[in-house]
């Protein structure tokens, strides 16, 4: 079953590099992205974990705890950190989840379509998880998904951007345009009259009647 955009974000209780994580307790009233890669000790992999490191202040900044997941074991993820700290250049702080027994793998749906085939022809790189991103918000309920195969590292900037626009747009009746960007203007929901966007937002850009643009209140 897949994890949907609006879904609860599935809840579990899994052993990290931080200790006993219990997911929605871990979560408080922050942002969340959780991500999954194949394997520790790969190359893709020890890149993405340094993007990630590096942007630690980022995150933080923005309200945003930060967990890795791989099939793993802690003793595997601890000794793979230091690796991420040498080619990222700073420490890897966040969590990274063992998930040998690949709970978490399941519930988020993060392993590839090989893994549900019949086991005659399985090999142990069927059970590795695919590169899979959640932001899900302090409500718990998922925001953005993503996934790229394992032959495709992720674009962290990317990640942040779309953090930034889901946070731009929770609760209030805007959108985000195509590479949007902080700072820039954001679209009206149809949903509010033109009227009355006038009257909370300011001046509008109007650029068709249905495509209308607001600064953003800050
Ligand atoms: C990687 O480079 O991250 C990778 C390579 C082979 C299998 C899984 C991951």
């Amino acid at each position: 079953m897949s994890v949907r955009i609006n879904d609860i974000a599935p809840d579990f209780t899994a052993e990290s590099t931080a200790g006993t994580i219990r997911f929605h307790d871990w979560l408080g009233g922050s942002y969340a992205i959780i991500f999954s890669h194949p394997r520790d000790f790969t190359p893709v992999c020890t890149t993405e974990f340094g993007a990630v490191a590096q942007l630690a202040g980022e995150f933080a900044k923005r309200n945003t705890k930060v967990i890795g997941v791989s099939v793993d074991s802690v003793a595997d993820h601890e000794k793979w950190k230091r690796d991420i700290e040498a080619f990222g250049g700073a420490p890897a702080e966040f969590p990274i989840i063992d998930d040998t027994s690949l709970t978490v793998a399941k519930a988020y749906d993060m392993l590839p379509a090989e893994y549900y085939l019949p086991t005659e022809g399985r090999t142990p790189a069927n059970t590795a998880t695919v590169r899979t991103v959640y932001i899900v918000g302090p409500d718990k309920k998922v925001r953005l998904t993503m996934t790229y195969p394992m032959s495709v590292g992720r674009n962290f900037a990317e990640i942040l951007r779309a953090l930034d626009a889901v946070q731009a747009t929770d609760g209030v009746p805007f959108a985000t345009p195509a590479n949007w960007v902080p700072g820039q203007d954001v679209i009206v929901a149809l949903s509010v009259p033109t009227d009355e966007a006038r009257a909370k937002y300011g001046e509008l850009d109007i650029k068709l009647p249905y495509l209308r643009f607001a600064k953003r209140p800050v």
